[in-house]
């Protein structure tokens, strides 16, 4: 496996020249663009990790994939998509226009940050206790109790973050959702700052590939009927707008955030961390499309 991993590094990361790292967070500036680097776990929970696997970066929107995980364990999949939708949208991750309309009763999907700050908000605790359970299912997936938050990202999020406000705020005028709105907008700049590595993003792809099966969520809800809720998700917006084509070419259901990282769930068989900054024009990881469709192609990965 290590192997046809270097191989096709090796062949691909010379597409990171393509795209450009993200700086509408200054913080997420500094990154090398030329990073790359991914971890796959196996069945039979072997990790394989080639390039640069170890290396830290903010989850960003991947973390989407975990708060609709705990709104769902607190309130039943049944009021969650009471206030977002499934479908999948043409619209970029920040879009917000589409909520004045009075037609429009809930936020499109929990991909984007309309939903997830939506799927936020749903999420118990007061003050600093919604973001504290948020990173322990992270640390309890990832099985990594090490896992914590980059103050500096934090600080640039919030500092920059005056969309997703805006976002939140209409929301809430718009009747979507109540409660104290700095509390879920504080808890969502944390927790698109929660630092991890692939191996870490691998241990919860396999997690949701494995449907829970070790996991113990400290929940009575139907783990099978959740894994597969968060890949279905996953298959219509976990890459924006870009989902289409990704299912069509990658056929992965995968996750991506503008750190450059990428969830990926083979279901019943792999989980796959990637890592790789640079990129494209809808906020998801170039050498991720090239990399993780590469790998697809070589393992017979495609779930199509
Ligand atoms: O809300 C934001 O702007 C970011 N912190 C998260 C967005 C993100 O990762 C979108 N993804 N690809």
């Amino acid at each position: 496996m290590e192997k046809i991993l270097k191989k096709i590094l090796e062949d691909n990361k010379k597409f990171y020249k393509d795209g450009k790292v993200a700086d509408y967070i200054p913080a997420l500036g500094k990154a090398n663009i030329e990073d790359c680097g991914i971890t796959i776990i196996d069945k039979d929970k072997n990790i394989h990790s080639v390039g640069d696997y170890n290396k830290k970066f903010t989850i960003q929107s991947i973390s989407k994939i975990i708060t609709l995980m705990l709104a769902i364990m607190d309130k039943g999949f049944e009021e969650v998509f009471q206030i977002v939708g499934y479908e999948g949208t043409e619209r970029p991750f920040n879009t917000i226009s589409y909520l004045e309309s009075e037609k429009v009763k809930k936020a499109i999907n929990p991909m984007l940050n309309s939903g997830a700050i939506a799927v936020t908000s749903l999420i118990k605790g007061d003050g600093e206790k919604k973001f504290d359970r948020i990173l322990e299912l992270v640390k309890v997936l990832a099985l990594n109790s090490k896992i914590d938050y980059d103050r500096e990202v934090y600080k640039s999020e919030k500092d920059t973050g005056d969309r997703n406000k805006a976002i939140a705020y209409l929301m809430k005028s718009r009747g979507i959702i109540n409660g104290d709105i700095e509390s879920t907008l504080d808890s969502y700049f944390k927790q698109c700052s929660i630092n991890i590595n692939t191996i870490d993003l691998a241990n919860i792809a396999f997690s949701i590939a494995n449907r829970f099966e070790d996991v113990d969520l400290e929940s009575h809800i139907d783990k099978k009927k959740l894994s597969s809720l968060l890949i279905s998700i996953m298959v219509h917006s976990g890459m924006y707008n870009f989902s289409g084509e990704w299912s069509a070419k990658v056929g992965i259901p995968s996750k991506s955030g503008v750190a450059g990282g990428v969830l990926s769930v083979v279901p019943d068989k792999y989980g796959i961390g990637f890592f790789g900054p640079s990129l494209d024009e809808n906020g998801n990881s170039i050498l991720g499309y090239k990399v993780i469709g590469e790998l697809s192609n070589e393992l017979d990965l495609n779930i199509y």
